[in-house]
């Protein structure tokens, strides 16, 4: 079986639920997750530290190129994974308001994609397959995945998840800003013009306003097990 074949993609804005849902299809399956947002991260501070123009194409896809972004390989916890960037924890700078604004630039920018999406496919090569969250995994990173879920929710309850993940790192937020600054960069990375956030035309579209988390685990997994199971 390729390694695109034990893929699972899921994709989705900010606040739909994606981290904790893939974290719990990872731990269900034995699988290794990557969190590809935690890498576009990366590359932003990288440019950031460098001083760089961000709207400056080639010199930023030369820092993402340049650097070294280790994001721990955990099967599954809880907990965020610890991210490296040239060898230094930047676990909690790249959730932090600097990164978390400009992100959204850098990322668009297709030098860019190119250098993180070779990396992300290198990475299942490795693992033999894994779970991968992100914005365009199931569309443009791994097209044949088997099961690519699109997560959603409603605005007031991402709003009120990324809330919670602010107070929870011990940074101030007011809930109209957070609020402000999710539809900010959904309108980006939506409008953008390569690899724009969109369900694949076959992702399973879950809505987990309101849900349990292991019962969106649960859907996803089985989903998984019937789809490889029928034909992998
Ligand atoms: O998942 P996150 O909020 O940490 O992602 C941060 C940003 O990275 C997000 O606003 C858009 C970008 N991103 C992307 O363009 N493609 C991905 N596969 C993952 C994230």
């Amino acid at each position: 079986m390729s390694s695109a074949r034990r893929v699972v993609a899921i994709d989705g804005p900010a606040g739909s639920g994606k981290s904790t849902v893939a974290r719990g299809v990872a731990r269900a399956l034995g699988f290794p997750v990557l969190d590809t947002g935690a890498m576009y991260r990366a590359a932003t501070l990288a440019a950031l530290d460098r001083g760089l123009d961000l709207t400056d194409a080639a010199a930023v896809t030369e820092a993402a190129r340049a650097a070294e972004i280790v994001v721990a390989e955990t099967a599954g916890e809880d907990d965020g994974d610890a991210v490296l960037l040239d060898g230094r924890d930047v676990t909690a700078d790249i959730r932090g308001p600097a990164v978390t604004a400009a992100v959204s630039v850098v990322s668009a920018h297709p030098g860019v994609r190119e250098v993180m999406v070779a990396r992300q496919r290198d990475w299942a090569e490795r693992h033999r397959g894994g779970v991968v969250e992100g914005r365009d995994i199931g569309t443009v990173v791994f097209p044949d995945a088997p099961v690519k879920v699109f997560l959603v929710a409603s605005d007031e309850e991402r709003a009120r998840r990324r809330h919670g993940d602010e107070e929870a790192a011990a940074r101030q937020a007011n809930m109209g800003e957070v609020r402000e600054a999710l539809a900010r960069r959904d309108a980006l990375d939506a409008g953008r013009v390569t690899s724009p956030l969109k369900p694949a035309d076959d992702a399973l579209v879950i809505d987990t306003t309101g849900r349990a988390v292991d019962d969106v685990v649960s859907e996803i997994v089985s989903r998984f097990e019937s789809t490889v199971g029928a034909d992998g």
